[in-house]
């Protein structure tokens, strides 16, 4: 655990790539007088993305970067987090991957969240390889990144039932309700004020 003195917050920036439903509930969870973190900065991948929302809801800088070259938005991203003194990412359904190098420079924490009990089914497409393969359960797990997808640190899990006819998409939204719950409890657990 990383115990912060006096009353300031981490700085976070929170990555996305789509709904940006698990961004609401970290702004949120920010917005909290006794939450270690204070997010600063949003950053995606995709110009689309209706997360990008949430930054002009909250009043938070949005920042979109071309991934066409990976390396190059890399870079840009780099400069701009260590600009607003960013200590914390929190990857939240952002699709891309981190490079090695990245990770390595980066001096702070890089979490992330994925809808099942890893370290079983990483990567994509979860929801329906767990039903495929008639599992009883599944859930989310909030993890510290390393330079291998989805094989970080665990910091919390919530598990899930799954019901008889559940299909990806009804699992996907029961998962979705607990991430919410969560994420900012993996983050209470690894920063507290
Ligand atoms: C979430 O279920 C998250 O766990 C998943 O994408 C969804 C994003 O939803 N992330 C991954 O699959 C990463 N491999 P949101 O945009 O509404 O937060």
């Amino acid at each position: 655990m990383v115990r912060l003195t006096g009353l300031k917050k981490i700085k976070c920036s929170v990555f996305i790539s789509g709904t940006g439903s698990n961004l609401k509930s970290l702004i949120q969870f920010s917005n909290k007088k006794n939450s270690p973190i204070s997010i600063e900065l949003i950053i995606s991948d995709n110009f689309n993305a209706k997360g990008l929302k949430f930054g002009k809801i909250y009043k938070i800088s949005n920042k979109v970067f071309n991934y066409k070259n990976k390396s190059i938005a890399e870079k840009r991203i780099f400069s701009e987090i260590k600009k607003k003194k960013i200590k914390l990412i929190c990857l939240a359904g952002f699709m891309k991957i981190l490079s090695k190098k990245f990770i390595k420079n980066f001096k702070g924490e890089i979490l992330n969240i994925h809808p099942s009990l890893l370290p079983k089914y990483k990567g994509l497409n979860t929801h329906q390889r767990v039903i495929s393969n008639g599992e009883k359960y599944s859930g989310c797990t909030v993890h510290f990144v390393n330079s291998r997808l989805d094989s970080g640190k665990i910091i919390l899990q919530k598990k899930v039932k799954i019901s008889k006819g559940e299909t990806a998409k009804s699992l996907a939204k029961k998962i979705l309700i607990q991430e919410h719950i969560l994420y900012p409890k993996a983050i209470k657990k690894v920063f507290s004020l």
